[in-house]
Formats: structure tokens, sequence, C-alpha cells
């Protein structure tokens, strides 16, 4: 089996969020499922991706090539490479006009422009080496318009006519609205993309909801959040379009790649430990709590943070409540994350407030994450909307325990303590309200002075089984499902 796995972000190259660490682990995962499998990944040729320490060279063979946007030949190059320790191949579109910009993702105009050159590349690619694929795997609105290409762009070509499309959401709120022109520069019906066609939304042409109608499968991160997309609240506007295809949506909740998030081998941190042997635990929490200056004795939980500082990630919950908090009861909280610039504002100011009770970085600091992960006690996400969420599966896994709001792959991951005693593995909220979270805090720090009900909670936690075999699995069904929409 062929398969064109497109991404905007990928893991160890390039991050900003989950996608990177999905685009990263899945692609293994499925070669690891399927020996016959072959993969071959694209993803842009960012500045920051340093080529020569991945091992990637440039495809000399190919030299340079050229994709037309419209009637405007863009030359780019290509960089080839595999995901670490895997057979999975990777090429990188290099085109510096379009992406060597300041950060991955701009507000530039052409912003769509960049993502349906990426797109295009990956087609010219595959054409050049003549790679028939069974499946071209899209994610998120960067790559979404794949499965119009292949109706409509590249109908022409034979090589793609066996090819069915699976688009993955990662996220349904970022759906790369944008001029209906880019529809034609992308080969695609215009008419769609105007008012009262099928790629239009919101006065704009929408990639991701061209891809909704187009994809043969959809999928998305988990199955409570495919549940939620197709309702008013939560289906960002395409809730009308998600449930009139909820026969072709399948909700996959992400995995964790044990390669990078382990607490027996991982390089990021002081000490090492596992459910059976905790004693490490406590040595990456003392040096956490140093890394900040901070201290704290035993009986104090140590809260941490780790987050893209944006709306849908609930902290604007924690503003009327937690200064309140932080002032009634003892426990530390480190928080390392950015972002909107008034979340980072609200934070700073509580680490001024409160010198010796909050630690604070401000920016992206992959091995800090790994060490807050293991240093802290609870992990809190009060995620608004949540449509997996990696990290309170890294805490669990780590022995510390998320404090969630029920919600998304949050609500399919943690099951709160007081609701089963016998089962919990975390904390979880209902109502996205102030109060209650401040209610769940006060919950979870209680509960840290019991330690015999919080190690049997670790325990529990640290042996849930997230492994991306499960994940891949259900993925071949998802691609077994779209091929058998071939007529
Ligand atoms: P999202 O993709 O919505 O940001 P996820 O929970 O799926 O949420 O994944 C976020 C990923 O990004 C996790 O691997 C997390 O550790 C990482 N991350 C987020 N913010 C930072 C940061 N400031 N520094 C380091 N890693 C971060
Ligand atoms: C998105 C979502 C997050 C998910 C990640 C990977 O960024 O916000 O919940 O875990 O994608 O699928």
């Amino acid at each position: 089996m062929n398969v064109c796995f497109a991404t905007s972000e990928c893991v160890p190259f390039v991050k900003t969020g989950g996608l990177a660490d999905v685009a990263g682990a899945l692609p293994v995962a499925l070669s690891r499922a399927r020996p016959d499998i072959r993969i071959k990944v694209f993803l842009p040729l960012y500045a920051r991706i340093p080529v020569f320490d991945h091992g990637f060279v440039h495809a000399d063979d190919l030299g340079e090539l050229n994709v037309t946007l419209g009637d405007e030949p863009v030359p780019y190059h290509v960089w080839y490479g595999h995901l670490p320790d895997s057979e999975v191949e990777v090429y990188l579109i290099d085109c510096p006009r379009f992406f060597h910009r300041g950060t991955l993702y701009t507000d530039h105009v052409d912003e769509a422009r960049r993502f349906i050159l990426l797109q295009k590349a990956a087609f010219d690619v595959m054409q050049r080496y003549a790679f028939s694929p069974d499946i071209v795997h899209s994610n998120d609105w960067q790559t979404a318009l794949m499965p119009a290409m292949l109706r409509h762009a590249y109908a022409w070509d034979e090589r793609f006519r066996q090819a069915r499309s699976v688009l993955s959401i990662h996220n349904l709120a970022y759906q790369g609205l944008t001029h209906p022109h880019y529809a034609w520069e992308a080969g695609l019906p215009v008419d769609h993309a105007v008012p009262g066609g099928a790629y239009h939304m919101d006065g704009a042409f929408s990639c991701l909801r061209a891809g909704l109608v187009e994809a043969d499968q959809i999928t998305t991160v988990s199955p409570t959040y495919a549940a939620e997309i197709q309702t008013p609240l939560l289906g960002c506007g395409l809730d009308g379009v998600l449930s009139a295809r909820h026969n072709d949506l399948t909700g996959i909740l992400n995995g964790v790649d044990t390669a990078y998030w382990n607490p027996r081998t991982d390089a990021h941190l002081a000490a090492h430990y596992g459910a059976g042997d905790l004693g490490g635990k406590a040595a990456c929490r003392t040096a956490l709590l140093a890394e900040f200056g901070l201290s704290a004795p035993p009986d104090v939980p140590v809260i941490g943070i780790v987050s893209r500082l944006a709306d849908q990630k609930g902290f604007d919950l924690l503003v009327p409540e937690l200064e309140q908090v932080l002032r009634e009861r003892e426990f530390r909280l480190i928080v390392l994350g950015s972002g909107a610039p008034w979340l980072e504002g609200f934070f700073r100011s509580l680490a001024a407030i409160f010198p010796d009770k909050v630690g604070l970085f401000v920016g992206y600091d992959e091995g800090l994450s790994h060490r807050i992960e293991a240093g802290a006690d609870a992990f809190l996400m009060p995620s608004h909307y949540e449509p997996c969420g990696l990290n309170q599966m890294y805490s669990m896994l780590y022995g510390t325990l998320p404090i969630v709001h029920h919600t998304g792959g949050l609500a399919d991951t943690v099951r709160d303590l007081d609701e089963h005693p016998d089962q919990g593995t975390g904390f979880s909220f209902h109502d996205a309200r102030p109060d209650v979270v401040a209610a769940t805090l006060h919950r979870a720090i209680d509960t840290f002075q019991d330690q015999d009900i919080w190690r049997a909670a670790m325990r529990r936690a640290m042996q849930q089984d997230f492994s991306w075999d499960r994940a891949a699995a259900s993925y071949l069904n998802v691609y077994q499902r779209a091929l058998s929409q071939r007529p």
C-alpha cells in the first residue's frame, strides 16, 4: 500500500503543537503495523529546520522544479530524508519565498497560497518519482485541498486514478479561509469557492470545508470530539457538513510516542522512574522546583501547565479565581507557555505577586516540557474544547494526575477520581466556569493530602495504554474503508 501523508509540521523536525507529535509518530506506527506499506511524508522546509542535523540530502535528481500557481511558475527544491529509525520517507518542500518567514503560520495574505504550493508540490514529486498513492492522507486545513485536487486538478493523471483521500481534523477552528481566487490557483473549480458553492463559507473560500466535502474518509482525533463537531456548539459552522458525512467520520484517539515520552528513558529528566519504582519522580520534582528557584515540602502539590496560550485552552477560566486559590492554599504552580499577550501578562502578574509559589517560563522549550511532566504532581488543562490533547496523556504516563475539562479527548482519556474511586486517573469537571475550575483545584489539593489514594491513582494512570499501535490499526481500517469506495 502506498500512502502520501501531508502535514504542516512534524516531530522531530519542526513543531508548534500536537499535530507535529502525531505526524512524527503515526506514519512510523503504520509502517510497523503493515510492513508492506510505503509512506511518503510531505512537509515545508521552514527556515528553522536544520536539514543537515536531521540527515536530509538535497534531491539532486529532481533539481529545480516548478509548481504553477494560477499562471505563475514558482520554483522550489526538494530535500529527502527519513523519520528517525524508520523506513518512512520525508520530503521537504524548499521554497524560501514561501516558507522562510518568522513563524510557521502567518497572517499574511498569501497564507493559503503557501500551503497550496506545498500540496501541489507533493503531487508534483509523486509524479516525478512515479509514485501512485493508494491513500492521500491530509491533516488540517493546510493540506485539506488534496482531496479536491485529486478530484479536479489531477483528475487527468492516470497515476492518481486509484487514490482515495483521508482528511484528519486536528482542530476544526482553523479553517484556512481565503480568497476564491486561490481556488483557481489550486486548480479547483472556482464556482465551488464563491458564494453558494460547496467550498464557500463566511464570505470566503474555506480550504477545510473543501476537504470535508471532497475527502473519501474523514477522521478526527478522539471519539468524543467526533461527536461534538457535529453539534452547533463545537461545529465551528461546519456541523451541518460533518453530520451529513457522519457515516464517513471516525474518531481515533491519538497515541503517545514512547520514544520521546517515557519516564524510564526520557533524556531530559534528572532521574528516571516507572510505575513500579516511583523514587525517581521525587528527584524530578525537586529538580524542577529548583530550576524555578522554588521549594515545597512533600505535602504541597506542584501543579504544571504546558500549553499554547490560545483561547481554546481555557486559561481565561483561571483569571477570576486563581489568585484567590493561591492565597488560600499551599501549592506551587509552574507554567510553560506562549501565545496570546494578555494571557502571558496574566501569568506574569501571578508570578510577580507570588514569587514563592509560581514559576513561569514564557516561550517554547521542549526539554522543560518534559521536566514539567515529570516533576509536577498534577497537570492543569481547562480547555474549552480539546480535539484530543496530548499533554494529559503524557501526564498520566509520567504519574502526574491531570486536572481537565470533560471535553473532547480529555473526556476520552481522564477518569475522575471522585466519580470512579477505584479507576480514577485524574480530576475532571463538567462545567467550564471559573468557580468550578477553582473547586476542582481545591479538590485535587485536598486529595493530595491522602498519599495512599494519590499514589494508587498515579499507578493506574501510568499503566494506561496510549499506544500508537492501537491508533494505527484504526487508521488502517479507515484506509480500507476509503479503498473500498473505489468504483
Ligand atoms: P495543541 O496541539 O492544541 O497545542 P496538544 O496537547 O495536542 O495541544 O499538543 C501540544 C504539544 O505541544 C505537546 O507536545 C506539548 O508538550 C507541546 N507544547 C505546547 N506548548 C509548549 C511550549 N511552550 N514548550 C514546549 N512544548 C510545548
Ligand atoms: C490539535 C488539537 C489537539 C490535538 C492535536 C493533535 O492541535 O488542539 O487537541 O491533540 O491537534 O491531534
